[in-house]
């Protein structure tokens, strides 16, 4: 299903490397994946710390819940074609796949520290370096997107999408991980609700709402490293940390369900 990004003409699959009619040659990494990005030098996606502190964290299956909400609406949708735009190390896309065995799983990022996790998690997941602004596939290929704490680019998922074919999108709701936000912050602020697509019409929304208890402080600093606060608080403030006990956090993620 992939498309070459320099001419647009379908890739197939010879061995290890994905090759067009013109002869423009996309080899596979060991662990799988293929980079059909086009040398995109100031986009990279995540880092390898980055990388590594998400998988620390959600190996602990702290966001099992929301995997399993996910895969409760995919099974309603019973898509044969889904992808995962900004999968990550494939953390709900490898789950899908294990769980969704009739349907064809995409994934594509822009980190390929990212996508070595997630191929060597799942081989029959189809795992590309791409942006999702950029995406090497065809018009109308897919029942169903999927964008979970990503970047979204409406126009072309709704390209991407077959007419009738679904858009999940996933983010934090008004009180995703408040006491972490407490312990960094003197003054805390509640998520504001993301912009409404324009192109999509809004099926559903659904909440979803614990909370967690970390085993120990390793998996503090992994939650702090994966979130946007690690770019955003101080030296001082993020050695609040340090000090802090946590008892819970609560976990809060929006789901919306808009179809084209
Ligand atoms: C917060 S992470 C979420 C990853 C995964 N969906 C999850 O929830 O575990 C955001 C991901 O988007 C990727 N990313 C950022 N900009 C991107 C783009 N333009 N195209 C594709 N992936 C992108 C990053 O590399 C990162 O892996
Ligand atoms: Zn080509």
């Amino acid at each position: 299903m992939f498309r070459c990004p320099k001419c647009n003409e379908p890739l197939h699959r010879h061995g290890m490397s994905y090759i067009c009619a013109y002869h423009h040659c996309y080899d596979c990494a060991k662990s799988g994946y293929v980079n059909l990005t086009l040398r995109q030098k100031k986009q990279h996606g995540d880092d390898a710390m980055m990388i590594q502190a998400r998988t620390v964290f959600l190996s602990n299956g702290y966001y099992a819940s929301l995997q399993k909400a996910l895969l409760r609406e995919l099974r309603l949708l019973n898509p044969q074609v889904l992808i995962d735009g900004g999968c990550g190390q494939g953390y709900y896309t490898n789950a899908l796949a294990d769980h969704l065995p009739n349907c064809e799983v995409y994934g594509f990022d822009l980190s390929k520290y990212a996508l070595k996790t997630a191929a060597k998690g799942n081989a029959r997941v189809h795992y590309a370096v791409a942006s999702v602004a950029q995406l090497p596939l065809f018009d109308a290929c897919a029942d169903c997107v999927v964008s979970i704490f990503a970047p979204l680019y409406e126009q072309e998922m709704h390209r991407v999408l077959k007419d009738g074919g679904a858009m999940i999108r996933i983010g934090p709701g008004p009180r995703h991980l408040w006491e972490l936000k407490q312990a960094l912050y003197d003054k805390v602020y509640e998520n504001t609700e993301p912009a409404p697509l324009s192109l999509f019409t809004l099926r559903n929304v659904v909440t979803v709402d614990y909370s967690i208890t970390l085993n120990d402080h390793k998996d503090l600093e992994a939650l702090f490293s994966m979130t946007p606060y690690v770019y955003r608080t101080s030296r001082i403030k993020a050695e609040r940390l340090k000090e802090w006990q946590a008892d819970s956090i609560q976990l809060q993620f929006r789901m919306e369900i808009w179809q084209k």
